[in-house]
């Protein structure tokens, strides 16, 4: 078993009504704040109003920059780090998903330094040793951004999709309102749950001796996502079900189900390589790679994971053989994604060719073979796509 440290330093506001606090949280980190957000959602539900009375009557000064993208670009984040540097900026306030606030994380690191904010990504990254603070207000459950030290960004010039983590990047405080998830649609509910399960499933498929305490974390997390993906996408307004998703987007990434592992996660690297080249919603990806790779990963020797995940998770009688709880479990993960939350199910379907299979599968290995649960070379993960055609 692993030893690890536990530290995830952002206060939470979790539930409706909690916005009266921005401008006293604000308030903690100076004056002069930058407003980033995304194409307009927040104005269409009223929350940008809200968000600028809360500023106003908190006596604080506003610079604004919208139009961040889903698969936000590094350009928006160097219009932001001049922004700050222009402005003298004290803070930044993200209210969007996971692009508007992983845009805000670099603009963040990028006021701290001379360097462009591309050269934080690659091989030979800089370091992000500072950050100017940052304030997030969730309209999306999903990536879990709102409470982790990581963000994605995109490069056009060099079709890249590349991520980076930095503990200076951590959000200080983040406002969790499930009602601001209202007006997410069917389709974004649906990427949202499987990027959610995704981060817990590239922790739970691990052959390290865990503690039992943390796989069951994850199976309940996992439950958790089985049981309300569904209803919020039939049912958008059920504050039980947004609250439910909202909750485990944070938990599923902000550190506490790693326990220590250090395994390369499998799937995300693949499908930043989509993202990058196809510009997909980053958990449709997901959806269509995941059970594709847990079956390409099966074998007698880790069914046993499979086997926990199918019992815990989905409630499939254990006294089944391992080999057919394994694949009864891939495909009741497939239903939930292709049939209940009705995301699309194959490459032909969102249009990824597979003449790009090649390119894609050696940009996901950049940094050598993935080693998650199972090593994965640039032939495995081609062979990965063609499973998903
Ligand atoms: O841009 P607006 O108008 O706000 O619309 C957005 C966008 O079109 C819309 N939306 C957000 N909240 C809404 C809403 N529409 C109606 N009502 C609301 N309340 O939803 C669309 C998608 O938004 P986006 O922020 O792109 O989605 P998500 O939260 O899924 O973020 C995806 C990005 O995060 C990265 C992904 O790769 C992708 O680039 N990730 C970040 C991670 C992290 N920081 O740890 C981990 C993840 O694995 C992931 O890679
Ligand atoms: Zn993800």
């Amino acid at each position: 078993m692993n030893s690890f440290i536990y530290d995830i330093p952002t206060k939470v506001y979790f539930g409706e009504g909690q916005l009266g606090n921005l401008g006293k949280e604000l308030r903690r980190f100076g004056r002069r704040v930058l407003l980033t957000y995304g194409g307009g959602s927040i104005k269409r539900i009223g929350l940008y109003d809200r968000v600028m009375e809360e500023l106003r009557s908190a006596d604080l000064e506003v610079f604004e920059l919208s139009g961040i993208e889903p698969n936000p670009r590094i350009d928006s984040v160097r219009e932001g780090v001049k922004m700050c540097k222009e402005h003298n900026i004290d803070v930044l306030l993200a209210v969007g998903g996971g692009s508007t606030i992983d845009a805000t994380k670099f603009m963040a690191a990028g006021a701290c330094v001379e360097h462009d904010a591309w050269e934080f990504f690659g091989a030979n990254a800089k370091p992000i040793e500072r950050a100017l603070p940052i304030v997030t207000i969730l309209t999306l459950a999903a990536t879990g951004s709102e409470m982790d030290s990581g963000g994605v960004i995109s490069n056009l010039a060099t079709g890249d999709k590349l991520g980076r983590l930095a503990p200076a990047m951590q959000p200080k405080v983040s406002f969790l309102d499930p009602t601001l998830t209202y007006s997410v649609s069917r389709y974004q509910t649906a990427c949202g749950a499987a990027d959610i399960m995704s981060h817990i499933i590239e922790v739970y498929f691990n052959m390290n001796k865990d503690l039992y305490m943390l796989d069951c974390m994850m199976e309940g997390l996992l439950k958790t996502v089985v049981k309300f993906a569904p209803i919020a996408a039939n049912e958008p307004e059920n504050y039980e079900a947004r609250a439910n998703l909202m909750w485990c987007s944070s938990w599923a990434i902000n550190g506490f189900i790693n326990g220590g592992k250090r395994k390369a996660w499998s799937c995300h690297p693949m499908e930043h390589e989509l993202s990058a080249k196809y510009d997909i919603t980053h958990g449709l990806g997901l959806a269509i790679l995941t059970p594709r790779w847990m079956r390409y990963c099966l074998d007698e020797t880790n069914v046993e994971r499979y086997v926990s995940f199918g019992v815990g998770v989905f409630g499939i009688d254990p006294s089944k053989a391992p080999m057919t709880i394994a694949e009864e479990a891939i495909e009741r993960l497939e239903h939930l994604f292709f049939v209940e939350l009705g995301l699309q199910r194959t490459f032909a379907e969102v249009g990824i060719k597979r003449e790009d299979y090649e390119l894609m599968a050696a940009k996901a290995c950049r940094y050598g073979d993935i080693r998650g649960f199972k090593t994965l070379t640039p032939d495995d993960v081609v062979r990965i796509f063609e499973m998903c055609e």
